[in-house]
């Protein structure tokens, strides 16, 4: 089949075409059911298309006709040995890969600000991480992606680890050496898994950094949604090579999605990879050029700051995709939050994340000319009319070595109580706290508060630092398992 084809585009078309009976659910009959105002907004076709498993439409969960041909062709698109369609976001797939890999009291490696799902795989599948702290770009105090040699050292220091997890890009499009990696871990002969949520149109320009498959993951996880040009939720799951089982992938994504998946996504996601995969490079060429401009522009304005490629070289950070837009005007003294809120308030520029430093802007198959024009017009009026002192990030203080006493799920399943922080030593802490900058945990649930723990926790408070995470955010008291 080529990648012309839509498979299961083709298979809702032809089923919508001929009229007959339905008494099946979604009980709204292909719109008939749903509420009038939703309907003259929306138009009647999404609805048509909002179907179930019956026959001709197959089924995700066992699929044979159209939903495996779609998949077949996502993986080759992709240069995967298989693919599957997710309908529950990147999260899911993260979930399931770790239960693939992992079961109770299994090592698997794993970055210190890994997304929020995989602590719900840890939880889920009853293995207990290996963290390593991903680098931090000072001026924009953001992470960069896995430093290759580190992971080999706790590779090395934990030889019956059951995988690996990279971030690669981060949310900031900074990416570090896959092939290095995968190298590596395949010389260990264990898994990498990349969570790509942010890459899935890397493949598709040479300008982009390396995408996860073609460096030699084992598994990548994508959100098409994010930059694929999907509907939200819709993301991919890609596995390659012998490391991990494909039955046992399909087993646990079984566990972890609805058994109602929703055709507009799955839909979404075959045509979003037939247009990529026709037209990737076309319309990302069109994409890079409109980022460029930008960063060109803004990078003029004085008192802005544009993270590039002149901030790269630490291990983690090789590569930067160039349509992320990471912009700080704390020159201009203003954080990234006020700036967001600055854009959205008097320009109606929404940005798609921001924090003390800046804002990032993603740009898109989608951005426009006018979207462009839009915000650095709003930057460059910001910039001229912020009157502030420049500000400086608060020092990052230096992160304590986490100590895993007990494993995520056995912590989650334990009781809690609050107790003083003073009187927290030696205890197993119950919450994950956070401290910004950079905001990656300084303890999770079932780490040991340690002395060093406590003292930067206790610094922390005293320094007045934004944390994030704890029931109490002042830090008087902390949660502990009794
Ligand atoms: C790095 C990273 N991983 C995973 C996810 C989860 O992806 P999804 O929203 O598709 O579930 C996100 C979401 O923002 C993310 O930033």
């Amino acid at each position: 089949m080529t990648q012309e084809r839509a498979p299961l585009w083709e298979a809702l078309i032809k089923h919508t075409a001929v009229a007959g009976a339905q008494f099946h659910i979604p009980g709204h009959r292909s719109g008939q059911a749903i509420p009038d105002e939703f309907l003259q907004f929306a138009g009647t076709g999404i609805f048509k298309l909002d179907l179930t498993e019956i026959p001709g439409l197959d089924d995700l969960h066992q699929p044979q006709e159209a939903i495996a041909d779609a998949m077949a062709l996502a993986a080759q698109a992709y240069g995967a040995e298989k693919s599957f369609f997710l309908i529950n976001g990147t999260s899911c797939g993260l979930i399931a890969l770790i239960l693939a890999c992992c079961g109770p009291g299994d090592k698997i490696i794993v970055p210190r600000n890994a997304h929020r799902s995989v602590l719900s795989g840890l939880v889920l599948s009853g293995a207990v991480p290996i963290y390593y702290q991903p680098a931090v770009i000072e001026d924009f105090c953001c992470f960069v992606g896995p430093d290759y040699l580190e992971i080999e050292k706790l590779l090395n220091e934990n030889i019956n680890s059951k995988a690996v997890l990279s971030v690669n890009p981060t949310y900031y499009g900074v990416a570090g050496n896959l092939t290095q990696l995968a190298g590596i871990c395949r010389r260990a002969d264990v898994p990498l898994v990349v969570d790509e949520a942010h890459g899935t149109h890397l493949r598709f320009h040479t300008d982009l950094p390396p995408d996860a498959l073609s460096s030699g993951a084992d598994a990548v996880v994508q959100s098409t949604h994010k930059t694929g040009g999907s509907l939200t939720q819709s993301s991919l799951l890609h596995l390659q090579g012998p490391r991990i089982d494909a039955d046992r992938v399909a087993e646990a994504l079984r566990m972890v999605q609805s058994t109602s998946p929703s055709y507009p996504l799955l839909v979404s996601l075959d045509l979003a990879r037939r247009q990529l995969a026709l037209r990737g490079r076309e319309l990302l060429e069109k994409t890079l050029q409109l980022a460029r401009w930008c960063r060109d522009k803004l990078s003029r304005i004085q008192g802005v700051r544009v993270l590039g490629p002149e901030h790269l070289g630490a291990a983690g950070a090789q590569y930067l995709d160039p349509t992320r837009l990471t912009i700080s005007l704390l020159p201009r003294g203003l954080t990234g939050h006020r700036t967001a809120e600055l854009l959205h308030r008097k320009y109606r520029v929404f940005v798609e994340m921001a924090d003390a430093a800046g804002v990032v802007a993603v740009l898109s198959l989608g951005t426009t000319q006018e979207d462009c024009r839009l915000l650095v017009e709003a930057v460059q009026e910001i910039a001229a009319s912020a009157a502030g002192q420049p500000l400086q990030l608060p020092q990052t203080l230096q992160l304590p070595q986490p100590k895993v006493a007990i494993s995520p799920r056995e912590a989650w399943q334990s009781p809690g109580r609050d107790v003083l922080l003073e009187s927290s030593l030696h205890c197993i802490c119950g919450e994950t706290v956070a401290v910004y900058p950079p905001g990656i945990p300084a303890i999770c649930p079932g780490e040991a508060i340690t002395q060093p723990v406590l003292d930067y926790l206790l610094e922390v408070r005293q320094r007045g630092c934004h944390v994030q995470g704890p029931r109490d955010a002042s830090l008087q008291k902390i949660r502990v398992l009794c």
